[in-house]
């Protein structure tokens, strides 16, 4: 965990501030400047990451394991989906928003794909949206792009691909599976993807890939070569207990502290000492004594 914090410095009230588009993640990678995304699920942290100058929030379907509580992502429904997207919606201003897709949603036929893909901009006040896949996405891709919907791809450890992946592991590392993987982050650009995540590579295949791009890609577990990190900030936080994976840097124990301030609270109701005075309210004297004689008459 990192010993020294940065100073809180929030930069939403910024004068020079604007939007992330699509186009700015491009010109970063034109200009060498580092792209930073974040997950966010609800209006709180969303605001805060903005506030933070995060450059792009992913409400990822990952929230089916942190904030859900399933065993991977495959439960996840477009309606939750879309219910905590339009949370993010209310509480970021700045960073470029881009709803993930959920298991089921694309898969079955491009029609579905760029109707469900439209939802996530009409509904739920998404810039972008985010789909799985490679060489088997690019009718999907293409059709979704074309209807005015910006697609970011995903390729390496695809989670809703797990049961056939057989595990949350890491992917390219033989040959024959690294180059597929190159010329999937290729087809997928000539479809029409603005940016591509990356996840779970080795770094010097990831590096490759997007040394070959002309579009951004965005790492997780894939090393310091990418165009961009991203992290599921409950996994940065602290707050997903159940396991931290190898490849997060935690900045906070987020769990931790909440079961601090609980329990701190059950002792305090136990102990009577919550509420104290200042955390309640009191009618005037004079009202009080009015009441009574009130209800002195009234019992007669
Ligand atoms: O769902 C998610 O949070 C993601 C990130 C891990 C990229 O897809």
């Amino acid at each position: 965990m990192s010993t020294e914090a940065p100073p809180l410095i929030s930069v939403s009230n910024s004068v020079k501030r604007k939007k992330v588009t699509t186009q700015t993640l491009r010109l970063r990678k034109q200009s060498g400047e580092i792209i930073s995304m974040l997950t966010a699920y609800d209006y709180p942290t969303a605001l805060a990451i903005d506030q933070a100058g995060i450059d792009a929030i992913l409400v990822g379907d990952s929230l089916g394991m942190v904030v859900l509580g399933y065993a991977n992502t495959l439960p996840v429904t477009m309606e939750d989906m879309l219910h905590h997207c339009k949370a993010v919606a209310r509480g970021a201003q700045f960073a470029l928003l881009i709803g993930d897709m959920p298991f089921m949603s694309y898969q079955v036929s491009t029609t579905e794909a760029v109707r469900n893909a439209g939802r996530f901009l009409q509904e739920a006040g998404m810039d972008a949206v985010k789909l799985e896949g490679g060489r088997e996405r690019l009718e999907a891709v293409r059709l979704i792009q074309s209807a005015g919907i910006p697609v970011m791809g995903h390729i390496g450890l695809t989670p809703q691909s797990v049961h056939q992946l057989g595990g949350f592991r890491p992917q390219g590392r033989e040959a024959a599976a690294a180059q597929r993987l190159v010329e999937d982050a290729l087809l997928l650009q000539d479809a029409g993807c603005f940016s591509i995540v990356l996840e779970s590579l080795p770094t010097r295949l990831a590096r490759l890939i997007s040394d070959r791009l002309d579009i951004p890609t965005i790492g997780i577990r894939a090393g310091a070569g990418c165009d961009g990190q991203v992290l599921v900030t409950h996994d940065l936080l602290g707050l997903f207990e159940r396991f931290t994976p190898r490849f997060v840097k935690k900045y906070a124990d987020l769990h931790a502290e909440m079961g601090r301030a609980f329990t701190a609270y059950r002792l305090d109701v136990e102990g009577k000492t919550f509420p104290a005075e200042e955390h309640s309210i009191e009618m005037p004297d004079s009202e009080w004594q009015a009441l009574l004689n009130a209800l002195d008459h009234a019992a007669g």
